[in-house]
């Protein structure tokens, strides 16, 4: 049986492109480029100073640009990149190719991880708020087994009290344009997608953490670096 979300990713890589899937329609590659930057030098503030050069590191949802997993390969870390869709895949192996950059690729699924190994660092950006609230605990239940002691984890969410009302009435805008436009668009052939993001209030995250046995380490507003703690206590 297919994973929940396997054929709408298949489906929004196919029908938008790199920069439609990283960051949604209508997005430039120039813009994805820009936010790898600035991101990459939170994750080399948060994670990278903590986990030597040469340690393997999962880069869960890993897209089909495979942007960070080359970061990460540059900068001497043995990246994974894991994703859903197979078409990301291929485009993600494509893209490690033209840059001279060798990546381990796995198709999976975050809700059922099993890469039949440990790592020692896990990494996830733009997707732990494309996976549905109420599987959520399988996914962190899934990195704590994957992630090896003493190694550490950085994930971006979408949190709530960090949503503006700039952002809130842009949304609204944008989701009723695309009611409107989605069957427009159907008649003329063509299929947009919207997929969800969940956005967690810091307690609920908190709350996450304890059940899966995670720790908070250090937190830089959406991004959050947690070290495995213990063994799960409830799961509930
Ligand atoms: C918004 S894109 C972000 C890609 C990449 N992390 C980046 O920032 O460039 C989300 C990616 O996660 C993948 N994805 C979504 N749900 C997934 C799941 N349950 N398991 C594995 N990958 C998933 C999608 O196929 C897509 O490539």
């Amino acid at each position: 049986m297919k994973s929940w979300g396997e054929d709408l990713w298949e489906a929004k890589v196919n029908a938008h492109g790199d920069a439609g899937v990283i960051f949604g329609t209508g997005h430039r590659l120039s813009s994805v480029h820009r936010q790898t930057r600035t991101e990459m030098e939170r994750v080399d503030r948060l994670l990278l100073k903590r986990i030597p050069a040469g340690s393997s590191i999962l880069d869960a949802g890993v897209g089909p640009m495979a942007r960070f997993s080359i970061e990460l390969a540059r900068r001497g870390y043995l990246p994974i990149g894991l994703d859903i869709s197979t078409t990301t895949l291929q485009r993600a192996k494509a893209a490690t190719a033209r840059a001279g950059i060798a990546v381990d690729f796995v198709h999976g699924d975050l809700v059922a991880l099993d890469l039949g190994r440990t790592v020692d660092g896990i990494f996830c950006m733009e997707t732990i708020f494309h996976v549905p609230a109420h599987l959520a605990l399988e996914v962190f239940q899934g990195f704590h087994r994957h992630l090896r002691a003493g190694g550490f984890a950085l994930i971006k969410f979408a949190i709530l009290e960090r949503q503006t009302v700039y952002f809130s009435l842009c949304q609204a805008l944008y989701l009723a344009a695309f009611a409107i436009l989605r069957p427009v668009l159907r008649f003329v052939g063509r299929e947009s997608f919207r997929t969800t993001v969940v956005r967690y209030s810091t307690d609920e995250l908190m709350d996450i953490f304890e059940r899966t046995g995670f720790e908070l380490v250090e937190r830089d507003g959406d991004m959050f670096l947690l070290a495995a703690r213990r063994k799960v206590v409830s799961t509930k």
